[in-house]
């Protein structure tokens, strides 16, 4: 049995108290990563962003708000577990200042100043034991798989699941799962349950049984 972390869902940013930056992202992956990962007998702590999916019972789940209250949770979360599945889609950037109060129109629109916001799975891949692993996933519409590979480097992981602009918000994915010395060792498409279980597979064959 091995202790896995999956991040799940989007962060928010806020500009002020009600308004904030976000992205597309429903937490389908990551519900389906966690359900796949306990069949496989594993222990889960999901970080999670604010979703509407829901994530399966056995399943432990952390609610953050911001990404770096996902990379707080993420780091103390991996502190004692083997591995970490990035399937989140952290907010990249925040303002540089929020608000106390909310903001007025002006009539001239506004000018908003942001900063990037720390990357959890690159922090976490530097950081990590020799025996602890990082999974990361990669969305590009171009170069597709050179991209992945560049970004699985980058970000020091040990695996990188490529998937295609489609995936957001739908119930069905086409990935790629790519390993450090650039072999591909799945090429899966289907429902996003098939394509987790897929993953899983293949995280279970190189990283669990190899650690
Ligand atoms: O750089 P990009 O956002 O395309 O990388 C995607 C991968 O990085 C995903 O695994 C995602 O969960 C992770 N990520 C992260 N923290 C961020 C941005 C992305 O862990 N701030």
């Amino acid at each position: 049995m091995a202790r896995i972390v999956i991040t799940s869902g989007p962060t928010r940013q806020y500009l002020d108290p009600v308004r904030y930056l976000t992205n597309g992202s429903s937490g389908r992956m990551g519900a389906a990563l966690a359900q796949a990962t306990l069949e496989f007998g594993h222990k889960v702590t999901i970080i999670s962003g604010p979703v509407s999916v829901a994530y399966p019972a056995a399943a432990e789940v952390v609610d953050v708000i911001t990404t770096q209250e996902m990379l707080d949770a993420t780091r103390l979360a991996f502190e004692s577990a083997d591995g970490l599945i990035g399937a989140a889609a952290p907010c990249d950037y925040m303002p540089r200042h929020i608000e106390s109060h909310k903001l007025s129109k002006t009539g001239e629109g506004l000018q908003l100043s942001l900063i990037e916001t720390p990357d959890i799975i690159a922090t976490l891949g530097a950081s990590k034991q020799p025996k602890q692993w990082v999974v990361g996933f990669a969305l590009e519409t171009e170069d597709i798989r050179f991209r992945a590979i560049v970004k699985m480097s980058r970000k020091c992981c040990d695996m990188i699941v490529s998937n295609s602009a489609e995936a957001m918000n739908s119930d069905d994915n086409s990935v790629e799962v790519i390993l450090r010395d650039g072999s591909i060792v799945g090429q899966l498409n289907g429902p996003k349950q098939e394509v987790a279980r897929g993953i899983l597979l293949q995280i279970q064959k190189h990283l669990v049984e190899r650690s």
